[in-house]
């Protein structure tokens, strides 16, 4: 089993050498490669993802990824600018389905912003289309309108579309998700308004006669924003669009307490697949040893468990997560009185020791 080890910038560095003492902990036979990526990668290679880079992750069974992204670069062009290495990873990869797990710990019901009865015992999960949508659809640039409201005014315009297939396959991977779940699948769209999301609907419901053993409901997008604060539990599985599914999985994850606790996976039709942090290189925290590194062990153990055939290995640091939790200790992010904090490193030793 070979893992490729992409750290990236800010805290990715420091928050994927925990993760990677946790699976080193476990014994079993991987076989580890790092590469830079990100602003780390642009700084060496001058491009924030290397040839070299984007070889050994194709390579890989499956890909650890810490975070890219600074300030700092922000005034480089935009193919050169360190995000454009996990846009070109998802792409040349075909990482179309994004899961994300809301969960909330026990121990962390008081760190949320929402009435601990609302969130205690939630386990939903967001699965975000990852390849298609006004993200990526053509044509899309700047010009200047010939028609509506302002003719011969500068305009910008993006392009909202998606295929039959495109839906159809992560229709089914959320029917099959349900299905090893509650068996409740919401499908998230905006039928209403845009023609994208009819098809989005009608297809979703097309593939839905082959799982009827599955709770199908179709919600607009607007309700969905609402129901995730007002009654996040009735949710089982959520599949929606990308554009969609990154506003409602951010919005979800603080659901959970803190953006250190939440992990991803990014998977292809091959289950293949980059497992990251849902939070960002955290530049205002970084270097200094406080990151939260639990949502990057939380995404191993997602990986041991969808790329590498390893349930058990999976279960083994989820339970050890949340016996450091129980144990009280908490990194800045999601520290409250009565809790001993920790840095980085302590907390994932301290899972190492739970294990
Ligand atoms: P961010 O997620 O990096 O940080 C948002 C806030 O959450 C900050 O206050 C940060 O300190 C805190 N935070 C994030 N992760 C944490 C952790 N593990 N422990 C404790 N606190 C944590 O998002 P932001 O600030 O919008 O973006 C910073 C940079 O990261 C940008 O350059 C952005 O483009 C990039 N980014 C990269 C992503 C990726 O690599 N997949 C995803 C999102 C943003
Ligand atoms: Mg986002």
């Amino acid at each position: 089993m070979k893992i490729a080890v992409l750290p990236g910038d800010g805290i990715g560095t420091e928050i994927v050498s925990e993760a990677v003492k946790v699976l080193e902990a476990l014994d079993l036979n991987f076989e580890m490669e790092s590469a830079l990526v990100g602003g780390a990668a642009y700084e060496a290679h001058g491009h924030p993802l290397p040839e070299s880079t984007l070889k050994l992750a194709k390579e890989a069974d499956a890909i650890l990824f810490g975070a890219v992204g600074d300030w700092k670069y922000d005034k480089l062009d935009r193919p050169l600018r360190p995000e454009q290495a996990i846009l070109g990873l998802r792409k040349n990869l075909g990482l179309f389905a994004n899961f994300r797990p809301a969960i909330c710990y026990e121990q962390l019901v008081g760190a949320s912003s929402l009435k601990p009865e609302l969130i205690a015992g939630l386990d939903i999960l967001i699965i975000r289309e990852l390849t298609g949508d006004i993200y990526f659809g053509q044509p899309r640039g700047r010009r200047v309108a010939t028609d509506g409201h302002f003719p011969g005014a500068e305009e910008a315009f993006d392009t909202m579309r998606y295929s039959r297939p495109e839906i159809e396959r992560i229709a089914h991977v959320a029917f099959q998700a349900a299905r090893k779940r509650n068996k409740k699948v919401t499908s998230v769209d905006k039928a209403n308004v845009l023609e994208t999301f009819q098809f989005w609907k009608d297809v979703v419901t097309d593939v839905h006669k082959e799982y009827p053993d599955v709770e199908l409901q179709h919600m607009y997008v607007d309700n969905a924003a609402m129901q995730l604060v007002k009654a996040p539990k009735a949710f089982d599985v959520v599949v929606t669009g990308n554009m969609f599914g990154d506003i409602l999985s951010d919005e979800a994850s603080m659901l959970t307490g803190s953006i250190g606790m939440l992990p991803s996976a990014s998977l292809n039709s091959s289950n293949q697949g980059l497992y990251e942090p849902s939070h960002g290189s955290a530049p205002d925290i970084a270097g200094k040893g406080v990151a939260n590194p639990l949502a990057t062990i939380l995404s191993a153990a997602m990986m041991l468990r969808f790329s590498l055939n390893q349930e058990a290995a999976a279960q083994r640091i989820e339970a050890a997560v949340q016996k450091v939790l129980a144990q009280g200790l908490r990194t800045p992010d999601i520290y409250s009185e009565g809790t001993t904090k920790v840095g980085t490193a302590q907390m994932g030793d301290a899972v190492v020791k739970a294990l």
